[in-house]
């Protein structure tokens, strides 16, 4: 088997030093069964010998040479990658990697989800007139990479809207309770990939899941139709296409590469992915690669920020050609107050809409009522039942779901829940359509009652649901969860680029399990609340759309500047301060919210945007020190050579500035001021006029000198693109510090604001 695939392979390629390759190959493949993996698999495209007809015969053969003849390509990317996938053991990706041709392999990652007022509260209901509804603004397609969608919900209606685009080359594909006819005018595509999921996971299981693009779990019905529903979603006339990558085992990249291949060769404009697995090198995370392609040809790519802050550092998808979102809240609650038997009461959230409780029951703490050290949590299988018949049950936060939390009360026999937050939550609340009457309470309301528990000999409680609140104040604040810069891979790019509504969401769910999403849950919705930057996220997304719509010649940067640009990041009215870090209580920093929280009616006329073309961020790669097979893995640029000149990363023409200092030897003190100069050019995208800078920065412990050269900038037309440094000058300060500040430039209407991020290392 392992001689004649050798043979074969000796036939196609003619040159010696192939041979030698293949012979260590055959030797690795015929020791080395087991322990397969998923690899993606770079080529270079040009490199392809005269003997094959196309580019996948290629691909086969050179897969073939180190895995036997047997061996089948999972997929071959061919848009937003050159290359393939394939199952392999390590020591044959070792020996792949050494074929002619072959760039780069590396294995395959597992993503995972990050899991309405919401026009209203972002303005967009008082100022429809700003958008063209019509014409380009129908022609754009969002394409949403995501567990799939539920075609029958109200918000794929197509009503009103124009034949599908003419340049529109996607597919309505079918497979298990999905027909090519789910598809209309709105849902214009639908696509699935499971191969490499499969291939790792074995056979999908059908009675669990649907092996087409019909949404099980509903996480994608609900970010597709934020994106681009029909009534509630951001750019309502947008047109939707789904591409289901993630299964109830995970979204695996080689499957979310070729659904970013399938999505921008069918003409998607903006894709919207609601998943990450951490951060990585940008030349081997598939996300990272997919986007850099998708970004040449004018796509914009936003993706979740994460749901592990606020944790610092957490944060993922944070390559400069993709938008990072992170999440707050609306001006909506859901209140759920507890009420105490001593008369206190303390504020919660629920999304609970069933029977409601008595007006007193006793209360009990769960881990009082467990024999298991981690029962507290409401962990299945671990309520005494005799302990919790009949009362309220005050649980605390973590580990498993909390809807999960409410079902093991329930099944206890408890009559209802208390969600108390711990000091990982802080005072975050996220109202949850919980299966018994149940709300969550944050970390001083928790700690309030259970000192109240071990005070009173027969502690009793209940809870009022109060319907939905609206115009709650502050907000936005930013959400505990939301994942927090300083970025990990390049410290020098300040990310995320913005935040989003991302808490207590309503758009539209599955079909095929209930508003908790559990197995048990029997109840059937065709609108749920959730929380998350998957929330926040294709709320970006469909606001970029809409901006496409409006200038459709802006490219993804020019779209993400305007979104940056106009954000803001303090309340409104006089003296009102910095928004809000629900989990410390205090100001939210860039780290936090990146630009501030998105603004789209100032966004649709930023005034001038900071642009970037694909050759802008070859120089960034260039200034990472990439070698050359990196750059070819992320860029699929040929033996791309860096010019012998000083690249900087600071120089990437980012609409925000993120300063990297260094932290001068022995404890600094007394060490000279370090200036760092970052370069940047603004293109005017408004009417002619003259601009004029104000900038600042402030750090804990040292003063801090912003200089911008020149500070007036003027544009005679538009399209003029005027070039500036900023120099940020400051002492060397212990390792850890921080600082902030904002770049503005303002014509007297238009504001043009950067956030500044300084850090010490
Ligand atoms: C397909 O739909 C039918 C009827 O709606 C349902 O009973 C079945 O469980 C579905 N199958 C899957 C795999 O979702
Ligand atoms: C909660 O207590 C406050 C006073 O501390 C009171 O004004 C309010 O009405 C109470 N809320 C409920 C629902 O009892
Ligand atoms: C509940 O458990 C805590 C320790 O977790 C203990 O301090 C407290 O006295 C217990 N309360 C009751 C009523 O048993
Ligand atoms: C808890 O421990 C008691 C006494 O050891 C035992 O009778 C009971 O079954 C245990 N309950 C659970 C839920 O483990
Ligand atoms: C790239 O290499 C140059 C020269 O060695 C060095 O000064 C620079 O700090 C490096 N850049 C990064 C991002 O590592
Ligand atoms: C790239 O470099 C390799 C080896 O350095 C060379 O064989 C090949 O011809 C080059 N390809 C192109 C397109 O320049």
């Amino acid at each position: 088997m392992e001689w004649r695939t050798c043979n074969s392979r000796l036939a196609l390629f003619s040159a010696a030093a192939v041979v030698v390759v293949l012979f260590s190959a055959c030797h690795v493949s015929a020791g080395e069964g087991a322990r397969a993996g998923t690899y993606i698999v770079h080529m270079a495209k040009h490199a392809m010998p005269a003997e094959f007809a196309e580019h996948r015969a290629w691909y086969g053969a050179s897969l073939r040479s180190v895995s036997g003849a047997g061996a089948e390509l999972l997929y071959a990317y061919d848009t937003v990658a050159h290359g393939f996938s394939a199952r392999l053991t390590p020591a044959q990706a070792r020996a792949l990697e050494r074929l002619p041709g072959v760039v780069a392999v590396h294995p395959e990652r597992r993503y995972e989800l990050h899991t309405t007022r919401t026009p209203e509260f972002l303005g967009l209901d008082r100022n429809e007139g700003l958008f063209p509804m019509t014409g380009t603004a129908a022609d754009v397609v969002v394409g949403v990479l995501d567990t799939g969608v539920w075609p029958e919900r109200p918000s794929f209606d197509d009503a009103g809207l124009g034949p599908v685009p003419a340049a529109w080359k996607g597919a309505c594909e079918q497979g298990t309770n999905f027909s090519a006819s789910a598809c209309n005018r709105k849902l214009i595509g639908a696509r699935f990939f499971a191969k490499g999921y499969e291939a790792s996971m074995g056979p999908i299981d059908e009675s669990r899941e649907s092996r087409s693009p019909r949404d099980d779990d509903g996480h994608g019905t609900h970010t597709s139709t934020t994106a681009a529903g029909a009534a509630r979603g951001m750019a309502p006339r947008a047109r939707v296409a789904a591409y289901k990558v993630c299964w109830l085992g995970g979204c695996f990249s080689s499957d979310i590469l070729a659904a970013m291949d399938a999505a921008v060769a069918d003409g998607c404009h903006v894709l919207s992915l609601s998943l990450g697995g951490g951060s990585a090198d940008y030349y081997s995370d598939s996300v990272a690669i997919g986007a850099f392609a998708a970004m040449e040809k004018g796509v914009l790519v936003s993706c979740s920020a994460g749901n592990a802050g606020p944790a610092a550092a957490s944060l993922s998808n944070v390559a400069p050609w993709i938008t990072t979102v992170g999440a707050g809240t609306l001006d909506r609650d859901f209140p759920a107050p507890v009420l105490l038997g001593d008369g206190r009461n303390y504020s919660g959230v629920s999304l609970y809409s069933g029977k409601p409780l008595p007006a007193s029951l006793p209360l009990v703490y769960a881990g009082n009522a467990t024999n298991s050290t981690s029962g507290n949590l409401c962990t299945p299988g671990t309520l005494i039942p005799e302990k919790v018949r009949g009362k309220v049950v005050l649980c605390d936060r973590g580990v498993n779901a909390r809807v999960q939390k409410g079902y093991v009360v329930r099944d206890a026999g408890g009559a209802g829940m208390v969600l108390a937050n711990t000091a990982a939550n802080g005072e975050e609340l996220v109202a949850d359509a919980h299966l018994l009457p149940a709300t969550g309470v944050g970390q001083r309301a928790g700690d309030a009652i259970r000192a109240y528990l071990r005070a009173d000999p027969s502690p009793t409680a209940t809870i009022a649901f109060s319907g939905t609140q609206v115009g709650v104040r502050p907000s936005p604040v930013v959400a505990a969860f939301s994942s927090r810069g300083p970025n990990a891979v390049t410290p020098e790019i300040l990310k995320p680029d913005l935040i989003a509504p991302g808490v207590n969401i309503l758009a539209a769910w599955t079909g095929a399990v209930g508003p908790t999403g559990l197995a048990v849950d029997p109840r059937r919705v065709e609108f749920n609340i959730i929380s998350g930057t998957s929330m926040s996220c294709p709320h970006v997304s469909g606001l970029a759309a809409l901006l496409r719509g409006a200038h459709p010649d802006w490219s993804p940067a020019a779209i993400r500047s305007a979104l940056m640009t106009t954000a803001y990041s303090a309340y409104s009215g006089a003296g009102a301060g910095a928004i809000l870090d629900v989990a410390t209580g205090q100001a939210a920093t860039p780290f936090d919210f990146g630009a501030g929280h998105v603004d789209p009616t100032s966004a649709v006329d930023p005034g001038l945007v900071y642009d970037l073309a694909p050759e802008d961020y070859l120089d960034f790669l260039c200034a990472l020190n990439y070698t050359s097979l990196q750059i070819a893995s992320v860029a699929k640029r040929p033996n791309y050579t860096c010019a012998a000149k000083p690249y900087a990363v600071s120089d990437l023409n980012y609409p925000s500035f993120s300063v990297a200092f260094a932290t001068a030897s022995g404890d600094g003190v007394g060490a000279a001021p370090a200036t760092v100069e970052h370069a940047r050019t603004l293109t005017n995208v408004g009417a002619p006029g003259t601009y004029k800078v104000a900038a600042s920065a402030t750090a804990q412990g040292g003063t801090v000198k912003v200089t911008v050269d020149p500070t007036e900038l003027s544009f005679a037309k538009a399209g003029e693109k005027k070039s500036y440094t900023v120099s940020f000058t400051a002492p060397s300060l212990p390792s850890g510090s921080t600082g902030f500040g904002r770049v503005v430039w303002s014509d007297g209407k238009h504001v043009v604001a950067s956030p500044v991020a300084l850090t010490w290392t």
